[in-house]
């Protein structure tokens, strides 16, 4: 995800020379598309420059091991760096406790189509991050798609079930359209790529229009159709929406146990 982020950021013009990247993998992690000869790749945190003073400190790490990431970067807090974390779960007090509580901190969570652009981030700032700042984060999350802030840090589970998590849920809905095609006979390639077109076409058309979905979804269902009787078990007794919240709802559960 950090590497995503990198890749929209170059896109709208960032310099490779005005950024440093902590990857214990090293260089060989760093997507080619970011991989720029200026760009300084960093296996550590030690090996930071004593003298530097970023003007965001960007947390993409997994919430397992944040915990062991955060004390490292204590020093930018004297250096007044904000800090802009996309790591599920974890709050806001996860860092002004190590930080401390005058720490300008932001918690944004992104997703995976900001890789092209189509992202949607929404953030909540600490109460210490100051205008100037939340706008760096407005800039930053929006080059690589749509931003959303919210005042209550209790929705950050919810959004990040939904819209973080959520690519997820659309690829497995290609992947089952296409299991699907196959079980009703089809040639397993001619499913997948049906599976596969059906799910980015209508996400483009749905993305091109100012209709609803759901008055998408009425455009292509005529009464007593294909589609009608298909909707008919997607939609008996709330079954599909049923299934989602059940899915939203473990997610949002995750979420809050990763806030350890
Ligand atoms: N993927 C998504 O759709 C998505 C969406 C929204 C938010 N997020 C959040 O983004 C974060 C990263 O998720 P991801 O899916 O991108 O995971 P990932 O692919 O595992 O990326 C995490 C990266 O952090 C590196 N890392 C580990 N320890 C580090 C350290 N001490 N200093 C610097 N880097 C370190 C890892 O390197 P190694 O591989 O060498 O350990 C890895 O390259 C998570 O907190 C997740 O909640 C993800």
């Amino acid at each position: 995800m950090g590497g995503a982020l990198l890749e929209g950021w170059f896109r709208h013009g960032l310099s490779p020379v005005d950024v440093m990247v902590v990857e214990p993998a090293g260089r060989a992690m760093v997507l080619p598309a970011v991989d720029h000869p200026a760009l300084v790749v960093l296996e550590n945190e030690r090996q930071i420059p004593t003298d530097f003073k970023p003007d965001v400190v960007v947390f993409a790490v997994k919430p397992q091991v944040l915990e062991q990431v955060i004390p490292h970067y204590r020093k930018f807090d004297s250096a007044g760096s904000l800090f802009l974390s996309i790591v599920a779960g974890k709050p806001i007090s996860a860092y002004t406790s190590v930080l401390g509580e005058k720490a300008a901190v932001v918690r944004a969570m992104p997703n995976t189509p900001a890789a092209v652009s189509r992202g949607v981030s929404v953030l909540f700032a600490a109460p210490t991050v100051a205008p100037s700042q939340k706008r760096v984060c407005t800039v930053l999350l929006g080059s690589v798609g749509e931003v959303a802030w919210i005042d209550d840090e209790e929705f950050m589970d919810a959004v990040t079930a939904v819209s973080g998590s959520g690519p997820a849920y659309v690829f497995l809905l290609a992947e089952c359209l296409a299991e699907a095609g196959k079980r009703a006979g089809l040639p397993p390639d001619l499913a997948e790529s049906l599976g596969r077109l059906t799910v980015s076409g209508a996400g483009v058309l749905m993305d091109s229009s100012e209709e609803s979905a759901s008055e998408l979804r009425r455009n292509v269902t005529s009464p007593g159709g294909t589609t009608q009787a298909a909707l008919e078990v997607l939609m008996g007794n709330d079954a599909l929406e049923s299934l989602l919240s059940e899915a939203v709802t473990a997610a949002v559960r995750k979420s809050r146990e990763l806030a350890g």
